[in-house]
C-alpha cells in the first residue's frame, strides 16, 4: 500500500502519479487534498505517519516544491523522505537510504519524468550493504 499525499501545488501532478498507479494495479491510500488550497504540513505528517507507522510501506509526496511537505514528513521518526527531480537520485536513494518516502515538486518536474522517478522508487530495492545499514541508524539515533 502507497501513502499519497499533495497540497494545492502538487495536486496536478499527483493525478498523473495517480494514473501511473492504477495502470500498474498498485493499491494507495490517498491522504488529499483534493486541489484545494491547504497547508502542506498537514499532509506529510499524514503520509509520514502513515509509513511510519506501517499502515503503508511507501509515500509519495507533492508540494509546488517539493521541499515543505518533504520537510514535514522527515519530522517524523522512521521516516526517509527523499525529494527527487531525477532517476538517478530516485534509484540512489533507495539503495543508499532505504528512502520509505518519495517527494517531488509539481512545478519543478513535469509528468513524464515523475512517473519515471515514481517507477525507478517503487521498483529500487534497498542495498542492505553494511555500511548503509551502519549510516542509516545513524539517523536514527
Ligand atoms: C504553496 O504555495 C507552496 O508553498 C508549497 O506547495 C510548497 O512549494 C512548499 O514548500
Amino acid at each position: 500500500m502507497i501513502a499519497l499525499g499533495c497540497d494545492h501545488g502538487g495536486y496536478e501532478l499527483m493525478q498523473e502519479v495517480i494514473k501511473y498507479l492504477e495502470a500498474n494495479n498498485l493499491e494507495y491510500k490517498n491522504f488529499g487534498c483534493h486541489g484545494e488550497s491547504v497547508d502542506y504540513p498537514e499532509y506529510g505528517k499524514l503520509v509520514g505517519h502513515a509509513v511510519a507507522e506501517g499502515v503503508c510501506e511507501k509515500g509519495i509526496l507533492i508540494c509546488g516544491t517539493g521541499i515543505g511537505i518533504s520537510i514535514a514528513a522527515n519530522k517524523i521518526k522512521g521516516v526517509r523522505c527523499a525529494l527527487c527531480s531525477d532517476c538517478f537520485s530516485a534509484q540512489a536513494t533507495r539503495e543508499h537510504n532505504n528512502a520509505n518516502v518519495l517527494a517531488m515538486g509539481g512545478r519543478v518536474i513535469g509528468p513524464g519524468l515523475a512517473v519515471k522517478i515514481v517507477d525507478t522508487f517503487l521498483n529500487t530495492e534497498f542495498s542492505n550493504d553494511e555500511r548503509h545499514v551502519r549510516r542509516i541508524s545513524q539517523i536514527e539515533d
